[in-house]
């Protein structure tokens, strides 16, 4: 394991698009909200093994906004960046925009926090490097993050009961 921390710039992704087709839609004609989640988790996964630099999973969803409706022909833009990490976990931050690529308007659809964590060859969890928040936005995440992390242990303690 490296103990260099690294700046979430150096593993955030800036824009993953994905173009909305009808049959990204739900009866109500706005898209499928399990497509966004599924892009959401893809994307995170990328910043997580990016910032690791090993294989890593999912260990849980704690926040997933639909904050509005993404529509057919709407083009999604896709940003992720850790925000914090731990031992072997890590908590990445995702926000979703639909676009409307003919005019350039653009929409906040989705915010979301992901954890999750790197793993050895054994499949057992391996530890990350430290992230070094460089702007206010990162310090503030990374901030924000430790309170989600508190809530995270105490919502699995429960749930393991
Ligand atoms: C995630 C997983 C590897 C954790 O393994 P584990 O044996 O519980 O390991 P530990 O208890 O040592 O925890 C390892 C880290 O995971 C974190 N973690 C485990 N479960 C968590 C949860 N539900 N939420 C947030 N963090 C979690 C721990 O806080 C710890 O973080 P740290 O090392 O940074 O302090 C294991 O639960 C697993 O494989 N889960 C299934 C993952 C998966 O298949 N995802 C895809 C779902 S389709």
């Amino acid at each position: 394991m490296s103990e260099t921390s690294k700046a979430p710039s150096e593993s955030a992704v800036d824009q993953n698009v994905y173009k909305i087709f009808p049959n990204d839609l739900n009866s109500k004609y706005t898209v499928f909200g399990g497509l966004v989640m599924s892009l959401c988790d893809r994307t995170a996964l990328i910043v997580a093994e990016r910032h690791s630099g090993a294989p890593c999973v999912t260990a849980a969803v704690d926040s997933l906004h639909f904050v509005g409706p993404a529509r057919a022909g709407d083009t999604l833009i896709i940003r992720a960046a850790a925000n914090r990490s731990w031992r072997s976990s890590m908590e990445i931050g995702v926000h979703v925009a639909a676009e409307n690529s003919y005019t350039g308007e653009s929409r906040h659809v989705v915010s979301a926090y992901l954890t999750f964590v790197a793993l050895s060859d054994d499949g057992t969890p391996q530890p990350v490097p430290p992230i070094a928040p460089e702007t206010d936005a990162e310090k503030r995440r990374f901030k924000d993050a430790g309170q989600r992390r508190q809530q995270r242990i105490r919502d699995r303690k429960h749930k393991s009961k």
